[in-house]
């Protein structure tokens, strides 16, 4: 497996299966690896952990750095090359330059329009679009594929992706189920910011989107969400039930919908989300 932090060693895995990450890898990654494996492609993974997408009072400086071990478990898992370019490679025109270039990149609705993560982190989904573009750009995959832990990212990816002309031929946006922990826990590389005697309470987001599922109305479904998350001792964002492509408020559950939660502890922001039943 290589490890490329040159753009043009990338040349020969054009048409890659694409996995965008972070690095701080963990099976959920892994499993995003496994899934781009089975398309027969040459897989990439990237490594960058991008400025753009985290607002000046958010973790950008903590983020974890691992490329050691991210490399190590990118090849366990089946992948042919880790591209981990610097920030001169994905932003050339300077730091400053990039911050404007995110802050003026046209977004997808599902960018503006939900108010979830929009509405909590304004600016974070130019950076991503920004980012995502940019790796596009440079590796012009056939498939790129993304958790749907992120799942409002998912669908701003996708929606990037379908607006954008053919800018990346017939590439298409594929999502990856979320992992979770033993005891239910959305895999996530923030996770590890939790103390051991914080694990039961973040433990709330999991039992929060089962009682959704277990509602007769979006409307219940979110009271539910609510009072268990108050009950753990969590800062809530939001705690909605969306329709599952658009993101936008339902009044039912005839099409198919999403329950979606973000969630503070301290310091530690969390966010996981699960497909509600169909009821017709
Ligand atoms: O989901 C992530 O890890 C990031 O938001 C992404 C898509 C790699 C862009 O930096």
């Amino acid at each position: 497996m290589q490890v490329i932090h040159d753009p043009d060693s990338l040349r020969p895995f054009r048409g890659c299966a694409l996995v965008p990450t972070m690095g701080a890898l963990h099976e959920g990654h892994g499993s995003l690896i496994r899934r781009a494996r089975a398309h027969g492609r040459p897989v990439v993974a990237t490594v960058f952990v991008n400025p753009t997408q985290f607002g000046p009072r958010e973790d950008f400086a903590k983020y974890p750095r691992t490329l050691d071990a991210d490399v190590a478990l990118a090849e366990r898992c089946g992948a042919d090359a880790v591209f981990a370019p610097s920030p001169d490679v994905m932003y050339p025109d300077g730091a400053e330059a990039a911050r404007a270039q995110a802050e003026a990149f046209p977004l997808p609705p599902a960018a503006r329009e939900p108010g979830l993560e929009d509405a909590c982190r304004p600016g974070h989904f130019g950076g991503v679009c920004q980012v995502v573009a940019r790796l596009f750009d440079l590796t012009m995959p056939g498939i790129s594929i993304f958790g749907e832990k992120d799942y409002q990212q998912l669908r701003v990816l996708t929606q990037m992706v379908a607006l954008s002309g053919g800018r990346w031929g017939a590439m298409r946006v594929e999502p990856g189920p979320t992992v979770r922990e033993s005891d239910g826990l959305a895999m996530s590389s923030r996770n590890r910011y939790l103390r051991p005697e914080q694990r039961d309470q973040a433990l709330g987001l999991v039992r929060a989107l089962q009682m959704a599922a277990s509602a007769q109305h979006p409307a219940t479904a979110e009271s539910l969400m609510s009072a268990t998350l108050a009950e753990h001792g969590l800062a809530t964002d939001y705690a909605v039930v969306r329709d599952a492509d658009t993101l936008l408020p339902v009044s039912g559950f005839e099409r198919p919908t999403r329950a979606l939660i973000a969630a503070r502890l301290d310091t530690v922001r969390l966010i996981d989300n699960l497909a509600m039943p169909v009821w017709r």
